[in-house]
């Protein structure tokens, strides 16, 4: 088959032909229709993600998948050879990935595509839409409360907004004027705040005085920035979830701080899949690439994206 693969830890990346993958009993082939890009993808492909996983060379790049069920394993009884599914690779090992034409997953990474829902689409939830889940999740929103989102305007973020609004959230993105404003407004945002234009803390405060119930995080590595701006925003039973490790409980008394790690979980999709096929929550895409166009997208992550940048293999 053909896929886009590290071949070893002194190579870069390449598409290439490689073995169709092994099924175990409690797998299913997917035949990969489409997938996107996610930084994590970026720091796998570039040898970054070494801090955290273990490389099995070669390694088939690619988290997000979107396809169709080409083989069972011996132990799966509730999907059949045909079906739409989507899903996610998520491991701590680097071996596996979605951007080929088929890949062998665990059942639990993979629900059933909404009818509603194109393969593009449903190939850009993935990694993302989990992660804003999660984050959502963690601040325990509550109707009619504000939450700034920090990063609406990319994958996670694009999520995260609608997921909030969904909920009856006043949502403060964070975008610059332009295309990045007008998306995040169409995703649900209330009110938007120009990060790159002054202090974001100065901008929130301008639109609500009394600052926010919640805050997520998707742009904070530092400590210190993080804990600097949930404190000028939030007092005590504030919550901040961030997706970069920067929240700090003991810097944070009286705020419900979580570091959020995205983790498969089946009714963690299936509640995607659920909102997704019920029409509240689209795939926030704006550019498509080929599989032979991988390195592209990977470029146009790092110089700065709007939303989802899908692949279609
Ligand atoms: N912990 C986990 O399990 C987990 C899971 C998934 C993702 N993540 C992390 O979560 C973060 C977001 O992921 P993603 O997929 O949404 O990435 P993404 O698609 O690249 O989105 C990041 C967005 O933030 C914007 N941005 C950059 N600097 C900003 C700033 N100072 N203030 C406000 N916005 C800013 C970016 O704009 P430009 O593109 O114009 O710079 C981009 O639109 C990444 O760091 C990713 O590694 C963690």
């Amino acid at each position: 088959m053909r896929a886009y693969v590290l071949p070893d830890d002194e190579s870069g990346p390449a598409l290439t032909e490689v073995p169709a993958p092994q099924l175990a009993d409690d797998e299913v082939l997917v035949r990969v229709r489409a997938s996107s890009v996610n930084p994590h993808d970026a720091m796998v492909a570039n040898g970054s993600a070494a801090r955290y996983m273990t490389y099995h060379f070669p390694v088939v790049l690619g988290s997000d998948l979107c396809g169709t069920i080409d083989a069972l394993g011996a132990n799966v009884t509730d999907l059949a050879v045909g079906q739409r599914v989507f899903g996610l690779v998520r491991e701590r090992v680097a071996a596996r990935g979605s951007f080929a034409q088929l890949v062998a997953v665990p059942r639990e990474w993979v629900v059933p595509a909404p009818d509603n829902l194109d393969d593009v689409s449903a190939g850009a939830l993935g990694l993302a839409a989990l992660t804003a889940l999660r984050c959502v999740e963690a601040v325990r929103p509550a109707e009619g409360e504000a939450v700034l989102v920090n990063g609406a305007t990319g994958g996670v973020g694009g999520y995260a907004v609608q997921m909030l609004a969904d909920r009856g959230v006043h949502v403060i993105a964070t975008a610059r004027p332009g295309e990045e404003d007008e998306l995040v407004r169409k995703l649900g945002a209330t009110h938007v705040v120009d990060w790159s234009d002054g202090d974001l803390a100065d901008a929130v405060r301008a639109l609500r005085p009394d600052g926010v119930a919640a805050v997520v995080d998707l742009v904070n590595r530092d400590k210190d920035t993080l804990t600097a701006l949930a404190t000028r925003l939030m007092g005590p039973g504030g919550r901040v979830a961030c997706t970069g490790h920067a929240a700090d409980p003991e810097r944070l008394p009286g705020i419900h701080a979580v570091n959020v790690l995205a983790e498969i979980d089946q009714d963690a999709l299936l509640a995607i899949a659920d909102l997704a096929g019920a029409g509240r929550l689209r795939a926030p895409v704006t550019r498509v690439f080929g599989l032979e166009e991988i390195d592209r997208a990977f470029a146009a992550l790092s110089a700065g994206s709007l939303g989802k940048l899908a692949i279609r293999v």
